[in-house]
């Protein structure tokens, strides 16, 4: 069997400074009249909402109210694809908004706040990343959904957490060796379910990587009967305890669809207001992130998803601002290896409840 090796990347930008977790705190009259407002503002402008689950459980409701999506990001993709309507808002980070920008060029796509990043994609500078890529030119390019524009126009492939083993194993079948990027989590946990040859960069996402196995540990042996559900951009010794391991549409189909009363879930705790609503009789747990003597039970929360909000969406709406714009050149290259995935992924049969492997 080959093994990863883990070559490391020409100098990496340093990741800036993560900030702080900033909700939107709204009182019951302001967050009525702001959805109604939006609806309404929604309807004039032909817009459709397309909202993942870290993002606040306002959004998430009037994303579901008003006939938009709320899913991971491969069918964020597919749905702003298949919409009919003209403007796609896109309540999320940065890079799936430029993903939708780039399967719907003529569409207009806006954003709640342009600032909302993602440590992955920072992470990956493309002309750091162009430099690997050259240095490494008989390698099949492979990089997960969370990079910019830029990086996925450099890409022979793009991929999401749902859709990421499913690629690597096919392109191992056909004999190609494969260059990352960026999640070396994720990375490692497609290499080991593969096998194949891949040279991985040192990406980690700010949330996932705190998941800490001694502390699932502990919440696991107060809960015997709880499953323990993780996403894959978690550290090794935290999938390896894992009964279900996906993308985050998967383990809201897990929680759903499992028998077990309990679960312990390690991923961004936005999405337990979408697992309340599919299963409300089961109790979900927080896998903790702080580790011991940690004074926070999990800090497992996007800042920068949190940067979503109904104030900044109607805001949007009124003004027209924060558009995404990609440059033709780099999106007439990004959209290969975006449509690649999405046509293997309608051929693989890749569900929205379908395994990760
Ligand atoms: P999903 O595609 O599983 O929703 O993952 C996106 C993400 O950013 C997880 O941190
Ligand atoms: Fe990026 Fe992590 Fe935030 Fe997902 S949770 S958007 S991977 S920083």
């Amino acid at each position: 069997m080959t093994v990863a090796q883990i070559i490391a990347p020409p100098p990496a930008r340093p990741v800036p400074d993560v900030p702080p977790v900033v909700e939107e705190a709204l009182g019951e009259a302001e967050r009525a009249e702001l959805k109604a407002r939006i609806k309404r503002l929604m309807q004039e402008q032909d817009a459709v909402l397309l909202a993942h689950y870290y993002t606040s459980g306002d959004l998430q409701d009037l994303a579901v109210e008003t006939g938009g999506c709320v899913s991971d990001s491969l069918e964020m993709a597919r749905f702003g694809h298949a919409a009919r309507q003209q403007t796609l808002i896109v309540a999320g980070v940065k890079f799936m908004g430029e993903t939708a920008k780039i399967l719907n060029p003529e569409k207009r796509v806006l954003m709640p706040d342009l600032g909302a990043e993602c440590s992955l994609d920072l992470s990956c500078p493309a002309e750091d990343f162009t430099a690997f890529c050259d240095a490494h030119p008989d390698r099949t390019v492979v990089v997960y959904a969370n990079t910019s524009a830029a990086v996925k126009a450099r890409a022979d492939w793009v991929v999401t957490s749902s859709s990421a083993v499913k690629v690597v194993q096919h392109l191992k079948e056909q004999g190609k060796r494969i260059i990352w990027a960026p999640d070396r989590f994720l990375g490692d946990y497609v290499q080991r379910a593969t096998g194949a040859d891949m040279v991985i960069w040192q990406g980690a996402c700010v949330v996932h990587e705190k998941f800490k196995a001694d502390g699932i540990r502990e919440l696991k042996a107060e809960h015997p009967e709880a499953a323990i559900l993780v996403h894959p951009e978690s550290p090794a010794d935290v999938i390896a305890m894992a009964d279900v391991v996906g993308s985050t549409t998967q383990l809201v189909h897990a929680v759903k669809t499992l028998p077990n009363p309990a679960f312990i879930v390690a991923t961004d705790i936005g999405i337990f207001h979408r697992m309340h609503e599919v299963a409300p009789e089961k109790l979900l747990l927080e896998a903790p992130s702080g580790g011991k003597g940690a004074t926070c039970v999990s800090c497992a929360h996007c800042p920068w998803m949190a940067m979503n909000g109904l104030r900044k969406l109607a805001r949007v709406l009124e003004t027209g601002a924060n558009e995404i714009h990609v440059p033709e050149a780099v999106r007439v290259k990004a959209v290969r290896s975006i449509s690649r995935l999405l046509d293997f992924a309608a051929r693989a049969g890749i569900t929205p409840g379908t395994s990760a492997d």
